[in-house]
């Protein structure tokens, strides 16, 4: 698929986060010199800033396959027992969502990631015993929202802790530029700075919206991304200035009309505006957080003048 091709498939294509990009490199040379595999990795920080993506640069760097999964999607002990005895020398395993994992299934991961050993209890009752297996050296890259709500066992398991901060702008419009050469776009320099900042931070929502603005572009104009056809195309899927849609619109409106700017419970809040408290937390607060829209306080969320401010809307006295 398209979204496929898009991914850098290199550490060198990668743009931005560099910091964890250097130190990466340092990690995956040395294992590859050694003849090791790499440590394990967790990949924390908000959605779409390219945890999966550097889980496949890391595999293809590294020259060894990628086996993915995710936390919810590994529902009994027996299901990763699966995986990790399908594991060949080296290879990769990512699993997304790793705080969802459930506690029997992260039992099982223990000994595999200390180890690389499996533990598997044969029988019931008074004469049940276990049978250690090797596994083959492997590693696991493990993927986050809140790094914050993982065990201390298993964060402790991993020998790389990496943490992805969103883009700057100029970033993201390197990455607009690079994407719509390779969707054969024509996008102007302004083109792409304005989707790079209305993207949030984040190269997926930049991808998305060049993708729509494209859309707009190709049908109603000569197919070329300008400031103006940009602004255009992003005012009419209702995409602000600031990268805030119609979902963070109705959040941050519901906090000011209903709520009187706050503090309002998640839970409350979520509800009022008909999405999960979790969804609200990783997907939507981040960003509000990160440009000083909302704060969270121990009572509950509250909005800040300055998103008084963007709205154009008299504070309450
Ligand atoms: N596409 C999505 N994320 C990217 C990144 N960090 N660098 C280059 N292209 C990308």
């Amino acid at each position: 698929p398209m979204e496929f091709s898009l991914r850098p498939r290199f550490l060198d294509d990668y743009i931005g986060q560099s910091r964890v990009k250097e130190n990466l490199k340092i990690y995956i040379e040395a294992a590859k010199m050694r003849r090791e595999s790499l440590d394990h990795v967790l990949l924390y920080g908000p959605p779409g800033l390219g945890k999966t993506t550097l889980s496949y640069i890391i595999a293809n760097e590294l020259g060894v396959n990628l086996r993915t999964t995710s936390g919810p999607a590994i529902e009994r002990p027996g299901d990763l027992a699966a995986i990790l005895t399908n594991l060949q020398q080296g290879d990769l395993l990512f699993i997304d969502e790793i705080h969802r994992l459930n506690r029997s299934v992260e039992e099982v991961l223990y000994p595999a990631m200390e180890d690389f050993a499996l533990d598997i209890v044969i029988g019931k009752g008074p004469s049940a015993r276990s049978v250690r297996l090797d596994l083959p050296p492997f590693t696991l890259v493990g993927a986050t929202t809140r790094a914050g709500s993982l065990s201390s066992p298993l964060r402790d398991r991993f020998g790389v802790m990496s943490r992805l901060e969103y883009y700057t702008e100029e970033e993201l419009t390197w990455i607009v530029t690079r994407a719509a050469d390779l969707l054969q776009v024509t996008v102007r320099a302004e083109g792409a700075q304005e989707i790079a900042c209305r993207a949030r931070g984040t190269p997926r929502v930049a991808n998305r919206l060049l993708k729509r603005v494209r859309d707009f572009v190709q049908v109603k104009g000569d197919g070329v991304i300008t400031r103006e056809t940009a602004q255009d195309a992003l005012d009419r899927i209702q995409v602000d200035k600031l990268g805030l849609d119609q979902v963070d619109h109705k959040l941050l409106r519901s906090i000011m009309d209903h709520f009187r700017g706050g503090p309002v419970g998640l839970e409350t809040l979520a509800a009022t505006i008909g999405e999960e408290a979790h969804t609200v937390e990783d997907v939507y607060e981040p960003y509000l957080l990160q440009i000083g829209f909302l704060q969270r306080t121990p009572r509950g969320r509250m909005v800040t003048p300055r998103c008084y401010q963007h709205f154009g809307v008299e504070m309450p006295g």
